[in-house]
């Protein structure tokens, strides 16, 4: 098979890349290890930052995200019995986030797909990059006992965390940077009204809490969990109970509790790899970069990257111009580290650290406490919340 832009992975960043380049006559073949009721299946963050709202517009599957979608204008921060909004409207002059589930956005794109004729190959197996730093690259994979090639002019990685495009970078041409956080999140999807129209991250002495939302009757909850618990360890009851010792009073009070849908537990991580290119191979999305999940940065960290290879690819191939090719990983990445910055600050600021000194629980408060007291403080964490410009 001969195509112009090779990709690997058809989660988010792979399918959404591959729509906006099909819609400008780019052709691309993107080759995904799972199932699509696999990937389908994966329950996922839900807040996307207006950028990642207008990028899906212009890859015209925005119409069911605008209808079902919820536009929300502040969130919650509690602490203890204490409960304070961000009004991101306010404190940045106009913006807004939209509440709606990754698990449908992937939806959409795939029928977008279907309906222009993308090529996406499930169950595609040992997918594997070659001639990186020729002319002609080209992916190879396995379906059965069949070998198939894929030959194109440049290889997009968007294999996730887990995937084989950064692994094919030699080692010493990559800076790895991570943080691993000695807690994880245990997550929640129940089908009850949500306990807020917001969202809520709570800070708690017992650790995080947070309370969000896919829709009026779906609900997802999460709560900070040692490293090792695992779901066995948590009964719904459990969660349940968990949860609301962690929330004010007045929140517990009203929460309404069902059975649990799906329920996993994730680590925390941040995650950096430099550069983000390797020849004709370029990363976007997790396969470069992990955020942990507090503030949701991190679907809105792949939008930002497939926007900047989108109109790389463009330039490339419409006016010849590798200008927006070459300068790709350092444009993504001085965005990227500020989106890491924020996740951990935020990660920081609302959860318990099991080894904390008496000194860093004084900082941690005295950061909530100067936050509520500055409007210049809250006008920051909105700045970033909403989604720093692309
Ligand atoms: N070959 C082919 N496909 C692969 C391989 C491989 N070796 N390894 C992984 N994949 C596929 C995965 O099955 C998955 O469908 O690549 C896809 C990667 O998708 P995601 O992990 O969703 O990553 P991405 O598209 O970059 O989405 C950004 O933001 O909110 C976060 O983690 C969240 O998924 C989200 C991500
Ligand atoms: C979610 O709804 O799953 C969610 C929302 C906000 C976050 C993380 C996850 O910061």
């Amino acid at each position: 098979m001969k195509t112009q832009v090779g990709i690997i992975g058809a989660g988010p960043s792979g399918l959404l890349l591959s729509q906006l380049l099909h819609q400008e006559g780019i052709e691309t073949v993107v080759l995904e290890r799972r199932s699509r009721d696999y990937v389908l299946g994966r329950i996922r963050a839900g807040v996307l930052e207006q950028g990642f709202v207008n990028l899906m517009r212009k890859a015209g599957v925005g119409d069911r995200m605008d209808r079902e979608g919820e536009v929300h204008k502040g969130f919650d921060i509690a602490h203890g019995n204490n409960r304070h909004r961000i009004d991101l409207e306010d404190l940045t002059g106009g913006d807004t986030v939209m509440v709606y589930g990754q698990t449908e956005l992937t939806r959409d794109l795939y029928e977008a797909r279907d309906r222009m004729g993308g090529i996406v190959i499930h169950d595609a197996e040992d997918v594997t990059p070659h001639g990186l730093e020729t002319d002609t690259p080209f992916l190879t994979y396995r379906k059965g006992d069949d070998i198939e090639t894929v030959t194109c002019d440049y290889i997009i990685g968007c294999d996730g965390f887990h995937g084989v495009s950064r692994k094919s970078i030699p080692k010493d041409r990559l800076t790895l940077y991570e943080r691993v956080y000695p807690f994880g999140w245990l997550g929640v999807l129940s089908r009850t009204p949500p306990v807020s129209e917001e969202l809520i991250y709570a800070r708690h002495e017992r650790g995080f809490a947070l309370c969000s939302l896919r829709s009026r009757t779906l609900s997802r909850y999460y709560v900070q969990c040692p490293l090792g618990d695992t779901i066995e360890d948590w009964s719904d009851d459990r969660f349940w109970e968990e949860l609301k010792s962690r929330l004010p009073d007045t929140v517990a009070e009203t929460l309404v509790t069902g059975p649990s849908i799906e329920k996993s537990i994730a680590p925390l991580r941040s995650f950096v790899c430099e550069p983000m290119r390797w020849g004709r191979l370029f990363l976007a999305g997790d396969a470069a970069h992990i955020v942990p999940p507090t503030g949701a940065k991190g679907l809105n960290s792949a939008a930002s990257d497939i926007y900047y290879l989108f109109h790389a690819l463009l330039a490339q191939y419409r006016k010849d111009d590798p200008s927006g090719l070459d300068g790709y990983s350092d444009r993504a990445l001085a965005r990227i580290w500020k989106a890491q910055r924020f996740s951990w600050w935020m990660t920081n600021l609302l959860h318990r650290f099991p080894d904390r000194s008496g000194f860093d629980a004084r900082m941690q408060e005295t950061d909530l406490d100067y936050l509520f007291s500055s409007r210049s403080a809250m006008a920051s964490l909105a700045e970033n919340y909403v989604g720093l410009p692309f």
